[in-house]
């Protein structure tokens, strides 16, 4: 059966942009009261002001995921605000283009405190309250580089893998509770992502290979929400590269070459 997520309430980490703005507009367009956390408050407002424009409803709120106390403060504003919390997107996430000696220590752990321990903060103060609900939705927005690695994005893959582990401790540890979780695996998709890492770190640089949008995502978490399962493909041929991989590193290597990031400096 299909679940009903009108009069639900999502937190959404990383609202202020690509997958977790696109996630907040889809989830709000089904009736579901979206909190909508980020750094930059001004793009939370005017996504606020929007949704609400609608007849949804949102709240933005302010918040550093590699802040602990950010975290859990926010969480908990969210729950004195809706009265109740059914659906978290741990999605915050930032990236870095290098080799991996060429990537300093300082943007690695930048990276590490962003998005995985932005996503164990958030899991670990959500998880006590949909526990108490006997019901909920926990989703990572990982990405298929945590499955498989690819060059030049050595730190990264690092934090996207991190997070599958993380979503699959979880999801033994909430069987039976009545808590999904889900790990979302999405291909190169058209957001932000690279002009944050332009911006913030002064490297330019292409995807290549197949790509999808920020609201393809976003209905495939919708999805999920509503008929939950643990591993999800936005791209769905993408679903084939872990089973290469199991049967032939070397062929699945090979195709990722192809397909790979590549640097434009
Ligand atoms: N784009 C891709 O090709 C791709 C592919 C696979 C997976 N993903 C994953 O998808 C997720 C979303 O990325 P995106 O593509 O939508 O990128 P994006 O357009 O750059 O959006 C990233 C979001 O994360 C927020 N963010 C960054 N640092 C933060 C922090 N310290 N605290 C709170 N929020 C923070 C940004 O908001 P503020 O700057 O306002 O804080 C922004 O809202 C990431 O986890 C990424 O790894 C992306």
């Amino acid at each position: 059966v299909r679940r009903d997520l009108h009069g639900r309430v999502a937190f959404i980490t990383g609202a202020s942009a690509g997958i977790g703005a696109a996630c907040g507009r889809a989830l709000a367009a089904r009736g579901v009261r979206v909190v909508l956390a980020a750094r930059r408050l001004d793009r939370l407002h005017r996504l606020s002001a929007e949704i609400e424009h609608r007849g949804g409803r949102a709240l933005p709120l302010q918040v550093d995921v590699s802040h602990e106390d950010q975290v859990e403060s926010a969480i908990r504003t969210s729950l004195e605000t809706f009265g109740r919390l059914d659906i978290v997107v741990a999605n915050a996430g930032i990236g870095f283009i290098g080799a991996v000696h060429e990537t300093p220590g300082a943007v690695a752990r930048r990276l590490v405190d962003v998005n995985l321990l932005g996503s164990f903060y958030t899991a670990r103060t959500a998880v006590p309250i949909l526990k108490s609900q006997g019901t909920g939705h926990l989703l990572f927005v990982s990405s298929i580089v945590g499955h498989r690695g690819i060059q030049y994005t050595g730190a990264y893959c690092a934090t996207k893998a991190g997070q599958i582990g993380l979503a699959e401790a979880l999801r033994a540890e909430l069987a039976g509770s009545g808590v999904d979780v889900s790990v979302v695996l999405p291909v190169s998709t058209r957001t932000e992502f690279l002009d944050a890492i332009a911006r913030d770190f002064g490297r330019r640089v292409r995807g290549v290979g197949p790509q999808q949008t920020a609201e393809r995502v976003a209905e495939a978490i919708v999805a999920t929400i509503r008929r939950p399962r643990f591993e999800v493909y936005p791209y769905v041929p993408a679903r084939a590269l872990p089973l290469l991989n199991a049967l032939s590193p070397e062929i699945c290597g090979w195709v990722l070459r192809k397909f790979g990031r590549k640097r434009d400096d």
